[in-house]
């Protein structure tokens, strides 16, 4: 397949679900205009006081984590495939006096884009299953963190991508490490499912061993590795709020959450 054209297929549907998504509730701009803060305990615990770090934000959307970790003191770089998205994370940003950098590539362009080096690389629930290759991601990563610098990832559990959730019930349909690319076409997006804009996006499962391998090939010292039954977003089907303040699956089959946290030493 051409990966370049399923990677132009991918930004034509995220330049579409980043206007709705801007103006959806799941996202809830007024709110967030208040709080300044859209991050969630994994994250916020993994990686702490970030006051004064420098921050690579990688697949950041419209930019609403990567100005939360600016409100807390970081100096944040955003980056994403989508130029509707960046156009509106640099809206944000001016609109809240929040400053950030926001540059508008590929992921796995980064380092043409982007010379700095950083304190930390973040990127968070919904990544690398837009990626067919985690060792160039792995790579990119190493080369773009100062030494002693970090590299966290919070994302949906690998076995979350199994389902075919086109059917209702989910249909588990996909091999948990599928090398081949997964095309979907569907009405709605996780923001807003009510929405009649329609979906067309190329994926790629990843296993657990295949996210930890990459980093570690590519030079990483892996310091946490974690899987979490709670997810702070509703976003699959039959799950139900808890009192963690977490979505769990209601039969509570597996984890929905998976965490690494690396460092370069
Ligand atoms: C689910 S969102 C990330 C969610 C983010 N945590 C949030 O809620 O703000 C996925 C993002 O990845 C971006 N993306 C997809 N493929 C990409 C690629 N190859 N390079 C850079 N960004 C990509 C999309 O444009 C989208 O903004």
């Amino acid at each position: 397949m051409d990966l370049q054209e399923a990677f132009e297929i991918n930004k034509n549907t995220w330049n579409k679900k980043a206007a709705i998504h801007f103006e959806s509730e799941f996202y809830d701009k007024h709110a967030f205009a208040k709080a300044k803060n859209s991050l969630n305990s994994y994250e916020l615990n993994a990686l702490g006081d970030v006051k004064g770090k420098s921050m690579l934000h990688l697949q950041c959307h419209f930019g609403q984590d990567s100005l939360s970790w600016a409100h807390k003191g970081a100096v944040v770089t955003g980056v994403d495939i989508s130029d509707e998205a960046i156009k509106l994370a640099r809206n944000l940003s001016k609109e809240l006096s929040l400053p950030a950098q926001f540059v508008c590539c590929n992921v796995l362009d980064t380092s043409k884009y982007i010379e700095q080096k950083f304190d930390v690389v973040f990127t968070s629930y919904g990544t690398i299953g837009w990626l067919p290759d985690l060792k160039p991601w792995a790579r990119m990563i190493y080369d773009r963190l100062n030494n002693g610098g970090i590299f966290y990832i919070v994302d949906f559990h690998p076995i979350a991508w199994m389902y075919d959730y086109n059917v209702t019930p989910p249909v588990m349909k996909y091999h948990y490490a599928r090398e081949e690319a997964i095309y979907d076409e569907y009405e709605g997006t996780y923001a807003n499912n009510k929405s009649k804009m329609v979906s067309k996006e190329y994926g790629w499962n990843h296993s657990l061993s295949e996210v930890v391998q990459s980093l570690i090939d590519a030079g990483l010292t892996i310091n946490l590795l974690a899987e979490h039954d709670g997810s702070p977003y509703d976003v699959f089907p039959d799950m139900k709020l808890q009192d963690d303040g977490l979505y769990h699956l209601k039969d509570g089959l597996y984890p929905m959450i998976f965490e690494v946290r690396a460092i370069k030493a």
